[in-house]
């Protein structure tokens, strides 16, 4: 099988999945309080995820990752993994969750079974009352505990924090030394204009560029070469000696290596973050039980894919996307 390659020349290697639109918080930066999900019909059921997910491992894809919405709302997510997980070392290097920690407790051995040795758990406040501003649901007990079973687990963690200029600005140095302390590494990110939400996206922007100066007035920061495949550049901060990382979609603009692709749970492949450019993958799946047709249709998908994103701060009141994060997955 010919591996894939868009028009710009990078292999795609890397495929994110969100197995729901559904979640169990409402994050501000993310969704509305009445959030409208898709209709059930809509959704690839697990087998067709599956056969998706080996479709694009016999093309090159080596790793998966899995988010949503939140991953572990899904009815039979871990039958998903354990099927896909039997393709680790045959062509799949990893396979790794995003999730908001909230069930985790409940899955972390689950997880574990079935081949998943990474994930990132999103954390934007260690303060109860703050979380609860942030995500809209009293759930930081949970989280807690679920980071604390995934380790136990044995599961390797990083945290994703969303940078939020009113609600968590002063609470990042805390969430460095909590993370460090407990040896997790720490993604910061900005937030990205991806689908309408009750409140203006500017108003809690804030840049990463002057969370990093900030930091670097009282900690030494020392520029890692780590890559994870992702978007996050890393450092060092030497005084707690463990690793942050920084996301900075909307003031860095990082498309130049990126091997990402993106499924949605309705089969609908995007080929950038930031981008409509898609093709649907659910037609030709369900058309036939052979599937030339749908690796044709991922060729041409392939070719559709665009350069980069174009977020903007100047236009960041109004989505880039009409889609939400929880649709395409982050
Ligand atoms: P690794 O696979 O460990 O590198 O994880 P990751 O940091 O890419 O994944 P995670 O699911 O934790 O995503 C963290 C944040 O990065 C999310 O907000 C994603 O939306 C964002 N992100 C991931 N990939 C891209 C990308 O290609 N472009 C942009 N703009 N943001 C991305
Ligand atoms: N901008 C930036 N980050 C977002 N996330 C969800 N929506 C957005 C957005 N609009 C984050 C979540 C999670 C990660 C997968 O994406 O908080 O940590
Ligand atoms: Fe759910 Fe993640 Fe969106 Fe928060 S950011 S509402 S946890 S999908």
């Amino acid at each position: 099988m010919t591996p894939l390659v868009d028009p710009f020349g990078r292999a795609i290697t890397y495929l994110r999945v969100s197995v729901t639109d559904r979640c169990d918080l409402r994050c501000v930066y993310c969704m509305s309080e009445r959030m409208r999900f898709l209709p059930r019909p809509e959704l690839l059921s697990i087998e067709e995820l599956d056969r998706l997910c080996a479709a694009f491992v016999a093309r090159g894809v080596r790793r998966l990752r899995f988010t949503g919405g939140e991953p572990l709302v899904r009815r039979g997510f871990i039958d998903l993994l354990k099927g896909v997980g039997r393709r680790l070392g045959r062509g799949l290097d990893e396979i790794t969750v995003t999730t908001n920690g909230v069930q985790l407790a409940e899955f972390a051995e689950d997880l574990f079974r079935a081949g998943v040795r990474r994930v990132n758990v999103s954390v934007d406040s260690l303060d109860r009352e703050t979380f609860k501003r942030i995500a809209r649901r009293d759930r930081l007990p949970q989280v807690l505990e679920g980071i604390d079973a995934a380790e136990r687990a044995g599961l390797k963690i990083k945290i994703n924090t969303v940078a939020l200029k009113h609600d968590n600005a002063h609470e990042l140095p805390d969430l460095v030394r909590w993370a460090h302390g407990r040896g997790f590494d720490i993604t910061f990110i900005e937030t990205m204009p991806l689908g309408e939400i009750d409140e203006d996206r500017t108003d809690q922007f804030l840049s990463l560029t002057s969370v990093r100066e900030d930091m670097a007035s009282y900690w030494r920061l020392t520029d890692l070469p780590d890559r994870t495949g992702g978007p996050a550049r890393y450092v060092r901060v030497e005084e707690t000696g463990g690793r942050l990382g920084f996301i900075t979609p909307m003031t860095h603009n990082f498309c130049e290596g990126c091997s990402r692709v993106r499924l949605t749970c309705t089969g609908k492949l995007y080929l950038c973050l930031g981008h409509e450019a898609a093709m649907d993958l659910r037609e030709p799946l369900r058309a036939s039980a052979d599937d030339a047709l749908l690796h044709e249709t991922i060729d041409a998908a392939i070719l559709l894919r665009p350069k980069g994103h174009d977020f903007q701060i100047e236009r960041m009141s109004k989505p880039a996307t009409a889609r939400h994060m929880s649709v395409t997955g982050g």
